[in-house]
């Protein structure tokens, strides 16, 4: 296999954002150019994202945050390989902006398509940075998603929990709001928490003694809301250390056991684990993990920051990778608003009660 350069797209949320990606042929993967365009300031007024002004703005933007990464790449049009970008799961209309950008770069240049599922950009992420062989542990963890999976390479990813109400992000971010901090919320949740003492208060403990690796955080959502209203000004801070810290002791809790069932399968010099997607740029998380791979063994891997949010580079590195083992998309493939990594295990076992079109996640 030759070197593979490859254009990658990604629109599922709020982030427009395109780079341009080589994988050489001993696996090495290099970011010639990734950018990120935010619509932070768009989405603040209203609290949250709003998918409509979400997929507008991405019609707006996109063109020249493509044409951006490949000026700042240095790479033809013709040193493309393929063309990624992302076709679900995620906000609908902004999905059908980059895929359908993505088809149209592809038919003008002829040029190979990849339909990429966001979460298997996530789950490649780490190896952007970093050489990490598979298999590995993954925690994905985001605004959107909480999975525990066992990663055998492109394609085969096998879950092993999920979360059955929201996402760790989607906690940091309503917790966030009740606290009057502004949108987005996690980043501005630690901010705070970094000046305050986490021991104060008694937040629930989710799902504590219950076998399996799946994940709750509604019930501290209700707990910290119903806090918020009790706790004076001057303690805010201590209440966001807490916040902080309950969700950083369950993902370690869950990745804990996860780790445990995988362990038997895995010699000790295979045992790798990875955190992947916005919740991994917590400090407080990222070392409750680190300490926990430490202790049971397991090498711990998390990309740099750049590359845990929303960003293109790992959608171009997740579509070269496919590419190299031949899979790419006919200009017919859909949009997916649902499309589960482990798509047995989310019929089988789903968190979610499934919706008309199936599984989330
Ligand atoms: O991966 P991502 O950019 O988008 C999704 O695919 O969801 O993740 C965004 C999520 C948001 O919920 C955001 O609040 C959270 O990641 N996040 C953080 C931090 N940075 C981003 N949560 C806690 N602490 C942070 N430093
Ligand atoms: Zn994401």
């Amino acid at each position: 296999m030759s070197d593979l350069t490859v254009l990658g797209v990604e629109t599922s949320c709020d982030e427009t954002a395109a780079a341009v990606v080589r994988l050489s042929a001993s696996g090495e993967a290099t970011v010639l150019a990734s950018v990120v365009g935010l619509q932070t300031d768009q989405h603040a007024p209203f609290g949250g994202v709003v998918p409509e002004i979400a997929a507008r703005a991405h019609v707006e933007t996109i063109d020249s945050v493509v044409a951006e990464a490949m000026a700042r790449a240095g790479t033809g049009w013709g040193e493309l390989s393929a063309v990624a970008a992302t076709a679900g799961p995620g906000l609908i209309g902004g999905v059908m902006v980059g895929l359908s950008f993505g088809k149209a770069v592809a038919l003008a240049r002829g040029l190979p398509l990849v339909a990429v599922n966001h979460l298997e950009g996530h789950a490649v992420s780490a190896r952007l940075a970093a050489r990490i062989d598979y298999p590995f542990l993954l925690l994905l963890v985001s605004g959107g998603h909480c999975q525990l999976l066992r990663v055998d390479g492109i394609g085969a990813c096998t879950r092993l929990g999920s979360t059955i109400d929201d996402a760790a992000g989607e906690a940091f971010d309503k917790i966030a709001k009740s606290l009057g901090l502004p949108y987005p919320g996690g980043p501005a949740l630690e901010k705070l928490a970094a000046t305050g003492n986490p021991d104060g208060f008694d937040l629930p403990r989710a799902l504590l003694g219950r076998p399996g690796c799946d994940f709750s955080f509604s019930g501290l959502k209700t707990a910290a809301a119903k806090l918020v209203a009790e706790t004076p000004e001057a303690r805010r801070a201590d209440l966001a250390a807490a916040v902080q810290a309950a969700i950083a002791r369950q993902l370690a809790e869950r990745t804990r056991r996860a780790m445990l069932a995988c362990a038997p399968d895995l010699p000790p010099g295979e045992r790798r684990f990875v955190v992947a997607g916005g919740v991994a740029a917590n400090g407080a998380v990222r070392k409750a993990l680190q300490d926990l791979a430490a202790e049971l063994g397991w090498s711990f891997d998390a990309p740099p920051l750049a590359y845990c949010t929303d960003n293109a580079a790992m959608i171009a590195l997740a579509g070269a990778e496919r590419l190299a083992l031949g899979l790419t998309d006919p200009l017919s493939a859909p949009a997916r608003p649902r499309w589960p990594l482990d798509a047995a295990a989310a019929a089988e076992r789903p968190t979610h009660l499934p919706g008309r079109k199936g599984a989330k996640a």
